[in-house]
């Protein structure tokens, strides 16, 4: 991890002021530290890791502090995610004084925000997907954003709240949906087709990041409630990659069981 300077806690403060609406995690990848060409290995070097932390939830109030196996769910998403190699500095970016302060108490670095934001609520994110998105940022200067998507499982289908995406053939996003997309002639699902879900995290460009809050929403984003799709409907590229992961993201409290149980099958604790 390499050293970064102060400004990184305002690249955070502003980042987070409303737009980062069903990240788990968000990585903001700098290219200002950088030099005269664009294509050099420091391209978008100074990469800024935010887990968005929310108190107030609908459908699970205090997420972030549900233990799972005795340790609050923010604490085993942000040790994750400081695992990942590419990132300069990692901060929890909540709204709420509780829990920033076990954050604090457990070493996280923490940025107080507005009510917007979402929540760090992959405890089992990989850091080598944190740093995949990273790299393909950092590999694809014709695009602003990179995500990372994997199979679905057949059964979460029709689960609207499972964002499927679908990809171009040079891995750019093409559209995002709560509905599955695409749409086989049957009308059912077709089990010999990979459909992909999307994983809650991303990487933005800091400068497409001084614009984006300020781009009005769109048709699109506005009907199917999902940020990103502001991104392409205005145009820009994202860059997508593919992963291997079976994602346990925590939505109702239900989920924890399944996941601590997922967890001593594995010897994680
Ligand atoms: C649609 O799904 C069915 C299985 O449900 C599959 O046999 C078929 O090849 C798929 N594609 C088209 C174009 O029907």
């Amino acid at each position: 991890m390499s050293p970064t300077s102060t400004t990184s806690s305002t690249t955070g403060s502003w980042l987070v002021q409303g737009l980062l609406a069903g990240a788990a995690i968000v990585v903001a990848a700098g290219a200002y530290a950088v030099i005269s060409t664009r294509r050099t290995a420091k391209y978008r070097s100074r990469v800024v890791g935010i887990i968005p932390a929310r108190f107030a939830s609908s459908r699970f109030q205090g997420k972030p502090l549900i233990p799972i196996l005795g340790k609050p769910m923010i604490q085993r998403t942000w040790e994750r995610a400081k695992l990942a190699t590419t990132l300069g500095k990692l901060v929890v970016a909540t709204d709420d004084e509780r829990i920033a302060e076990i954050c604090l108490g457990f070493g996280a670095d923490v940025i107080m925000t507005s009510e917007s934001c979402q929540n760090g609520d992959e405890p089992l994110i990989e850091p080598e997907i944190i740093d995949g998105v990273v790299k393909a940022l950092q590999a694809a200067p014709d695009a602003v954003f990179s995500t990372a998507v994997t199979s679905l499982k057949p059964e979460d289908a029709s689960d609207p709240n499972r964002v499927k995406c679908v990809v171009d053939t040079h891995g750019n996003a093409i559209y995002f949906s709560r509905g599955l997309i695409p749409c086989n002639k049957s009308g059912k699902a077709n089990p010999h087709f990979t459909y992909l879900l999307h994983l809650g995290i991303q990487s933005y460009d800091t400068q497409f990041l001084k614009i984006y809050p300020d781009l009005p929403p769109t048709t699109l984003q506005l009907e199917e409630d999902l940020e990103q799709l502001k991104v392409l409907e205005n145009g820009y590229k994202m860059k997508v990659i593919k992963v291997d992961h079976d994602a346990h993201g925590v939505n109702i409290p239900e989920d924890v069981k399944k996941i601590e149980l997922l967890m001593r099958e594995r010897n994680l604790s």
